[in-house]
Protein backbone atom coordinates (compact mmCIF):
# COMPACT_ATOMS: atom_id res chain seq x y z
CA UNK A 1 0.00 0.00 0.00
CA UNK A 2 1.39 3.08 -1.35
CA UNK A 3 2.18 5.58 2.02
CA UNK A 4 -0.23 8.28 2.64
CA UNK A 5 1.36 12.01 1.25
CA UNK A 6 1.43 15.41 2.72
CA UNK A 7 2.49 18.14 0.39
CA UNK A 8 5.91 19.80 1.26
CA UNK A 9 3.69 22.92 0.07
CA UNK A 10 6.69 23.40 -2.71
CA UNK A 11 5.68 22.13 -6.02
CA UNK A 12 8.72 21.15 -7.45
CA UNK A 13 9.77 18.80 -4.27
CA UNK A 14 6.63 17.25 -4.28
CA UNK A 15 7.71 15.92 -7.36
CA UNK A 16 10.62 14.55 -5.88
CA UNK A 17 8.67 12.98 -2.96
CA UNK A 18 6.15 11.39 -5.00
CA UNK A 19 3.95 13.66 -3.70
CA UNK A 20 4.85 14.68 -0.35
CA UNK A 21 6.37 13.86 2.77
CA UNK A 22 5.55 10.44 4.23
CA UNK A 23 2.36 11.33 6.52
CA UNK A 24 2.48 10.33 10.01
CA UNK A 25 6.13 10.60 10.65
CA UNK A 26 9.33 13.09 10.71
CA UNK A 27 11.60 14.30 8.21
CA UNK A 28 14.63 15.99 8.85
CA UNK A 29 15.65 19.12 6.57
CA UNK A 30 19.68 19.36 6.65
CA UNK A 31 21.58 22.13 5.71
CA UNK A 32 24.00 24.77 6.14
CA UNK A 33 23.45 28.06 7.71
CA UNK A 34 20.69 30.29 5.32
CA UNK A 35 20.46 27.25 2.91
CA UNK A 36 16.43 28.30 3.27
CA UNK A 37 15.52 25.32 6.21
CA UNK A 38 12.82 27.49 7.94
CA UNK A 39 11.39 29.19 4.63
CA UNK A 40 10.81 25.05 3.97
CA UNK A 41 9.15 24.36 7.19
CA UNK A 42 6.93 27.54 6.51
CA UNK A 43 5.76 26.47 3.30
CA UNK A 44 4.45 23.16 4.60
CA UNK A 45 2.83 24.90 7.76
CA UNK A 46 0.95 27.06 5.34
CA UNK A 47 -0.09 24.23 3.15
CA UNK A 48 -1.92 23.26 5.94
CA UNK A 49 -3.79 26.25 6.59
CA UNK A 50 -4.75 26.77 3.33
CA UNK A 51 -6.35 22.81 3.85
CA UNK A 52 -7.40 23.28 7.32
CA UNK A 53 -4.75 20.93 8.86
CA UNK A 54 -3.80 23.12 12.09
CA UNK A 55 0.41 23.54 12.69
CA UNK A 56 2.53 24.11 15.39
CA UNK A 57 5.82 25.54 14.82
CA UNK A 58 8.59 25.06 18.13
CA UNK A 59 11.53 27.35 17.32
CA UNK A 60 14.27 27.80 19.32
CA UNK A 61 16.25 29.97 16.82
CA UNK A 62 14.40 33.04 16.25
CA UNK A 63 12.07 34.71 18.39
CA UNK A 64 8.17 35.15 17.61
CA UNK A 65 8.25 38.60 16.06
CA UNK A 66 11.51 38.14 13.94
CA UNK A 67 9.66 34.70 12.72
CA UNK A 68 6.56 36.31 11.97
CA UNK A 69 8.30 39.63 9.95
CA UNK A 70 10.77 37.02 7.72
CA UNK A 71 7.37 35.24 6.88
CA UNK A 72 5.00 38.70 5.84
CA UNK A 73 8.19 38.99 4.00
CA UNK A 74 7.01 35.89 1.22
CA UNK A 75 3.44 36.99 1.62
CA UNK A 76 2.15 34.43 4.23
CA UNK A 77 -0.03 35.73 6.48
CA UNK A 78 0.69 34.26 10.37
CA UNK A 79 -1.02 36.18 12.33
CA UNK A 80 -4.62 35.56 10.47
CA UNK A 81 -3.36 32.14 10.87
CA UNK A 82 -2.64 32.48 14.24
CA UNK A 83 -6.11 34.30 15.02
CA UNK A 84 -7.74 31.68 13.76
CA UNK A 85 -5.91 29.02 15.60
CA UNK A 86 -4.87 27.09 12.57
CA UNK A 87 -0.96 27.84 13.34
CA UNK A 88 0.74 28.10 17.16
CA UNK A 89 4.00 29.49 17.54
CA UNK A 90 6.17 28.65 20.55
CA UNK A 91 9.65 30.04 20.36
CA UNK A 92 11.76 30.61 22.61
CA UNK A 93 15.72 31.02 23.43
CA UNK A 94 18.32 29.21 25.28
CA UNK A 95 19.99 30.43 28.44
CA UNK A 96 22.97 29.35 30.27
CA UNK A 97 22.08 29.45 34.21
CA UNK A 98 24.16 28.64 37.00
CA UNK A 99 23.65 25.96 39.28
CA UNK A 100 24.94 25.20 43.04
CA UNK A 101 28.18 23.49 41.20
CA UNK A 102 28.54 24.58 37.44
CA UNK A 103 25.66 25.76 34.90
CA UNK A 104 22.67 24.36 33.05
CA UNK A 105 20.79 25.58 30.06
CA UNK A 106 17.30 26.18 30.10
CA UNK A 107 14.40 27.14 27.41
CA UNK A 108 13.30 31.08 27.99
CA UNK A 109 9.62 30.86 26.23
CA UNK A 110 9.05 34.25 24.51
CA UNK A 111 5.35 33.10 24.88
CA UNK A 112 3.97 34.80 28.39
CA UNK A 113 2.56 31.66 29.52
CA UNK A 114 5.87 29.73 29.21
CA UNK A 115 8.09 32.58 30.25
CA UNK A 116 9.13 32.02 33.88
CA UNK A 117 9.75 28.13 33.40
CA UNK A 118 12.85 26.67 33.05
CA UNK A 119 12.35 23.98 30.43
CA UNK A 120 14.09 20.31 29.88
CA UNK A 121 13.79 18.44 26.82
CA UNK A 122 11.37 15.82 28.41
CA UNK A 123 8.81 18.86 29.81
CA UNK A 124 9.35 20.29 26.39
CA UNK A 125 8.14 17.04 24.19
CA UNK A 126 5.36 17.37 26.87
CA UNK A 127 5.03 20.55 25.95
CA UNK A 128 4.74 20.14 22.75
CA UNK A 129 2.70 17.10 22.66
CA UNK A 130 0.51 18.66 24.45
CA UNK A 131 0.09 21.94 22.90
CA UNK A 132 -0.54 19.34 19.47
CA UNK A 133 -3.77 17.34 20.91
CA UNK A 134 -5.08 20.49 22.26
CA UNK A 135 -5.31 22.11 18.78
CA UNK A 136 -5.90 18.72 17.27
CA UNK A 137 -2.69 20.10 15.05
CA UNK A 138 -1.61 17.68 12.09
CA UNK A 139 1.49 19.19 11.11
CA UNK A 140 4.68 19.88 13.57
CA UNK A 141 7.85 21.69 12.78
CA UNK A 142 10.09 21.51 15.14
CA UNK A 143 13.09 24.49 13.58
CA UNK A 144 16.64 23.82 15.10
CA UNK A 145 17.37 20.73 16.92
CA UNK A 146 20.73 22.15 17.63
CA UNK A 147 19.71 24.14 20.79
CA UNK A 148 17.96 21.08 22.06
CA UNK A 149 21.02 18.88 21.34
CA UNK A 150 22.88 21.55 23.80
CA UNK A 151 20.46 21.61 26.26
CA UNK A 152 20.88 17.79 26.49
CA UNK A 153 24.53 17.79 27.15
CA UNK A 154 26.00 15.08 27.69
CA UNK A 155 26.42 12.06 24.56
CA UNK A 156 24.62 9.31 24.76
CA UNK A 157 21.87 10.99 27.05
CA UNK A 158 21.27 12.95 24.00
CA UNK A 159 21.15 10.51 21.85
CA UNK A 160 18.14 8.90 24.47
CA UNK A 161 16.14 12.35 24.44
CA UNK A 162 16.18 13.67 21.50
CA UNK A 163 15.36 10.23 19.88
CA UNK A 164 12.35 9.49 22.26
CA UNK A 165 11.41 13.28 21.63
CA UNK A 166 11.10 12.91 18.18
CA UNK A 167 9.37 9.09 18.67
CA UNK A 168 7.13 10.79 21.09
CA UNK A 169 5.94 13.56 18.35
CA UNK A 170 6.13 11.91 15.28
CA UNK A 171 3.18 9.44 16.49
CA UNK A 172 1.46 8.73 13.13
CA UNK A 173 -0.50 11.34 13.23
CA UNK A 174 1.70 14.16 13.29
CA UNK A 175 3.76 14.77 10.19
CA UNK A 176 6.63 15.88 12.21
CA UNK A 177 9.52 18.55 10.16
CA UNK A 178 12.61 18.95 11.88
CA UNK A 179 15.95 21.22 11.04
CA UNK A 180 19.22 20.46 11.83
CA UNK A 181 22.77 22.42 10.62
CA UNK A 182 24.98 20.15 9.49
CA UNK A 183 28.71 20.75 10.00
CA UNK A 184 30.75 19.82 7.75
CA UNK A 185 33.99 18.95 10.29
CA UNK A 186 35.34 15.62 10.45
CA UNK A 187 34.06 14.19 14.27
CA UNK A 188 30.33 15.43 13.31
CA UNK A 189 29.07 12.26 14.08
CA UNK A 190 27.10 13.62 17.13
CA UNK A 191 25.45 16.25 14.99
CA UNK A 192 24.89 13.49 12.06
CA UNK A 193 22.49 11.67 14.54
CA UNK A 194 19.48 13.05 13.67
CA UNK A 195 20.15 11.82 10.17
CA UNK A 196 19.59 7.96 11.33
CA UNK A 197 16.55 8.56 13.75
CA UNK A 198 14.20 10.81 11.80
CA UNK A 199 12.25 8.45 8.89
CA UNK A 200 13.64 11.14 5.93
CA UNK A 201 16.26 13.53 5.20
CA UNK A 202 16.11 16.46 2.51
CA UNK A 203 19.57 18.19 2.29
CA UNK A 204 19.90 21.86 1.38
CA UNK A 205 23.13 23.21 -0.06
CA UNK A 206 24.39 25.80 -1.99
CA UNK A 207 27.39 25.05 -5.25
CA UNK A 208 29.74 27.48 -6.56
CA UNK A 209 29.54 27.60 -10.21
CA UNK A 210 30.87 30.41 -13.32
CA UNK A 211 31.55 32.82 -10.63
CA UNK A 212 27.46 32.42 -8.94
CA UNK A 213 26.32 30.63 -5.67
CA UNK A 214 23.42 27.71 -6.66
CA UNK A 215 20.79 26.74 -4.45
CA UNK A 216 20.18 22.78 -4.75
CA UNK A 217 18.10 20.36 -2.62
CA UNK A 218 18.28 16.47 -3.05
CA UNK A 219 16.02 13.67 -1.23
CA UNK A 220 18.76 11.65 0.40
CA UNK A 221 15.65 9.29 2.35
CA UNK A 222 12.87 8.25 3.26
CA UNK A 223 12.10 4.82 4.66
CA UNK A 224 9.50 2.89 3.12
CA UNK A 225 8.59 5.54 0.48
CA UNK A 226 9.50 6.11 -2.91
CA UNK A 227 11.56 9.23 -3.98
CA UNK A 228 13.74 10.77 -6.56
CA UNK A 229 17.44 11.09 -5.64
CA UNK A 230 18.00 13.69 -7.82
CA UNK A 231 20.00 17.03 -6.80
CA UNK A 232 17.76 19.84 -8.19
CA UNK A 233 18.01 23.69 -8.52
CA UNK A 234 15.56 26.21 -6.33
CA UNK A 235 15.44 29.58 -5.70
CA UNK A 236 14.48 32.04 -3.15
CA UNK A 237 12.62 35.16 -3.82
CA UNK A 238 9.76 36.78 -3.14
CA UNK A 239 7.18 34.21 -3.12
CA UNK A 240 9.84 31.92 -0.92
CA UNK A 241 11.27 28.48 -2.92
CA UNK A 242 10.70 27.28 -6.40
CA UNK A 243 12.92 24.35 -6.94
CA UNK A 244 12.87 23.40 -10.69
CA UNK A 245 13.38 19.80 -11.25
CA UNK A 246 13.64 20.14 -14.88
CA UNK A 247 16.44 22.15 -14.70
CA UNK A 248 19.94 21.46 -15.46
CA UNK A 249 22.55 21.78 -12.92
CA UNK A 250 25.92 23.57 -13.97
CA UNK A 251 28.91 21.73 -13.88
N1 LIG B 1 13.13 38.06 0.48
C1 LIG B 1 14.10 37.22 0.14
N2 LIG B 1 14.43 37.06 -1.15
C2 LIG B 1 15.42 36.22 -1.52
N3 LIG B 1 16.13 35.49 -0.67
C3 LIG B 1 15.85 35.62 0.63
C4 LIG B 1 14.82 36.47 1.10
N4 LIG B 1 14.76 36.38 2.44
C5 LIG B 1 15.71 35.48 2.79
N5 LIG B 1 16.37 35.03 1.72
C6 LIG B 1 17.44 34.04 1.71
O1 LIG B 1 17.05 32.98 2.57
C7 LIG B 1 18.09 32.76 3.53
C8 LIG B 1 17.50 32.39 4.86
O2 LIG B 1 16.70 31.24 4.70
P1 LIG B 1 16.33 30.42 6.01
O3 LIG B 1 16.15 31.32 7.16
O4 LIG B 1 15.24 29.51 5.65
O5 LIG B 1 17.70 29.61 6.18
P2 LIG B 1 18.04 28.54 7.30
O6 LIG B 1 18.62 27.40 6.58
O7 LIG B 1 16.88 28.32 8.17
O8 LIG B 1 19.20 29.30 8.09
P3 LIG B 1 19.66 29.12 9.62
O9 LIG B 1 20.51 27.90 9.64
O10 LIG B 1 20.44 30.34 9.87
O11 LIG B 1 18.45 29.01 10.46
C9 LIG B 1 18.84 34.03 3.65
O12 LIG B 1 20.17 33.81 4.04
C10 LIG B 1 18.74 34.60 2.24
O13 LIG B 1 19.78 34.07 1.44
MG1 LIG C 1 16.51 28.65 10.19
Amino acid sequence: MPKERVSSGVTGLDELLSGGYVKGRSTLLAGGPGTGKSILTWHFLFDGVKKGEKGILFSLDQTSDMILEDMQDFGFDPKGAINSEDLTILSGTLKLVPTETSYEYVIGFDHPLLREQPFTVPRLAELVRKKATEVKAKRIVIDGLGPLLELAGDHSEIRQLVYGFIRDIADGQNTVLLTHELKAHENAQNDEMPYFICDGVVKLDTMYSSGDYVRTMRVVKMRGAKHDMRRVMFKIGSEGIVAFPDARLPD
